[in-house]
This record gives structure tokens, C-alpha cells and sequence, in this order.
């Protein structure tokens, strides 16, 4: 089955779109991208996901993160349905401009090549159309994250920026994002650190949680981007300040 596995290189394609023809390696430079795809222009779901990614634009671009999105409509159709999304977010100048391309894949090449087709959703011959995906590229052009999801199921971009959030942290950081985590949360010590180095390379500290194990595994630090602080608690044991809300949720 075609696709992309994580850690693949992103081939680097060339298609029309609504900002003329894009080579994705020049599109994206040294940024890291995001390639969206919807299943089809003028459709409710679609036209609230379009017009959230667009009000988030600043939220990707403080991140250098680029956007292009992607389905198997004509240019003529995005370029309409570009209008009514500005209209849905209340955009009431003369643009008629997304901040971002979307890509025309009307032969498929793409949606077929890249694995992003959903079969439940099907067009007026029969042919599936394009699923809700997500391709999270990295600057050094491979595929960092990957999502896909129904026609019938709208994303949530709240957490594909988080999720951009933790890929950037944990790309320049040796440390792992635990679940539901936001910047400014204490991260995981990853499992393979030995603790020496986990005592040099953290200096604000590093919480571990006893377990019913004996296993030390659970480790916590603040999160090195919020300079976070310590505090004392009982014994030697130094708990990362960040971490309180993390006792509450995980009883540690
Ligand atoms: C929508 O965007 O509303 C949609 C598109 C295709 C199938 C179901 C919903």
C-alpha cells in the first residue's frame, strides 16, 4: 500500500495551486511544512477547517511552520471556495487570498502516491476522495507526523500545534513530551538516559516517581525552554516546580 512511513524523505513534487506552480523543497526552504488535504472544496466541514488554519496563519508562521493544503479539486473551485471561507471568518476586505496554496491534485497523482485517499467517501464516479491528512515535514525533509482522519471527522488544530510544539522541542532537545502536554509542562527524561547524564544534562532538576516496580522510568524535568524552577521536597528528591500539576493529574 503506498504511503509515507515516518522518517521517509517527503518527495519533493511539483503541482499547480492556487499560488502558481509550487516545488515543495523551494516552497518550504529551511521551514518546516504542513501538508493538508480535505476531501472537497464547498463542503461544511472543510470550509471550518480551511478558515481555522487560516485564522491560526501567525500561530504556523511564529512556529516557521508552512502551510499548503491539498485536494482533488480544480484551481477554479479553490480559488471560489477560497472567498466563501473569508466570508465564513468574517473577512470583509476585497481578498480574495488563504494565506496559504492549496494544491489542484485533479489526476490524483498525489492523493494515490502519498496513501491520502479515504474510501468511505466517494465522488460522483465512484472515485474516493481525498481523507483529512496531516504530513508534518521537518526542515531536513522527512516526515516527522502523520495524520489521517475521515471525511466525516474535522481536525483539531489546537493540538496540531501542540504537536508542532513538542516536534520542535524534542528535534533540538533530548527529552520526550508526556501525554496532553503544552509548552511550559514538565517533559519526560527519555528511558535510555542514564541518570548521570540525566543529572548533567537537566540541571533544573529531575523528579523521579516511585513506582511499584522499583523501576526508575518516570522522570520528570521542566520543560528546558520555560526555565522552570525546583524545589525542595522530602529527602534528596528535588521536584521540578512545573510538576505540580502533573502530581495532581498522575497522583506522583
Ligand atoms: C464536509 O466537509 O462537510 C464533508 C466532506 C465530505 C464528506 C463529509 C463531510
Amino acid at each position: 500500500m503506498p504511503g509515507m512511513l515516518l522518517g521517509d524523505v517527503f518527495p519533493n513534487f511539483e503541482a499547480e495551486t492556487t499560488a502558481g506552480r509550487v516545488k515543495l523543497y523551494e516552497y518550504l526552504g529551511d521551514s518546516w511544512g504542513i501538508l493538508f488535504t480535505h476531501p472537497r472544496d464547498y463542503t461544511p466541514v472543510c470550509t471550518t477547517e480551511l478558515g481555522r488554519i487560516a485564522r491560526l496563519d501567525g500561530e504556523f508562521r511564529k512556529r516557521s511552520v508552512k502551510l499548503i493544503g491539498l485536494s482533488l479539486d480544480s484551481l477554479e473551485d479553490h480559488c471560489g471556495w477560497s472567498k466563501d471561507i473569508l466570508a465564513y471568518n468574517c473577512e470583509e476586505s476585497e481578498c480574495c487570498k488563504l494565506p496559504f496554496p492549496i494544491i489542484a491534485d485533479s489526476k490524483r497523482e498525489l492523493a494515490v502516491a502519498l496513501g491520502m485517499l479515504d474510501p468511505d467517501e466517494k465522488d460522483k464516479d465512484g472515485l474516493p476522495l481525498t481523507a483529512r491528512c496531516v504530513f508534518v515535514i521537518g526542515p531536513d525533509k522527512r516526515l516527522k507526523l502523520s495524520l489521517l482522519y475521515p471525511a466525516t471527522t474535522g481536525r483539531n488544530f489546537d493540538e496540531i500545534l501542540r504537536v508542532v510544539d513538542s516536534l520542535q522541542l524534542t528535534a533540538m532537545r533530548r527529552v520526550a513530551t508526556p501525554a496532553d502536554w503544552k509548552p511550559g509542562d514538565c517533559v519526560m527524561v527519555p528511558p535510555n538516559m542514564p541518570e548521570e547524564e540525566a543529572a548533567a544534562l537537566f540541571p533544573a532538576g529531575v523528579f523521579t516517581k516511585d513506582l511499584p516496580s522499583g523501576k526508575k522510568y518516570l522522570r520528570y524535568t521542566p520543560d528546558p525552554q520555560d526555565q522552570g524552577e525546583c524545589v525542595d521536597t522530602e529527602g534528596s528528591q528535588t521536584e521540578p516546580k512545573p510538576c505540580t500539576s502533573l502530581k495532581t493529574s498522575f497522583r506522583l
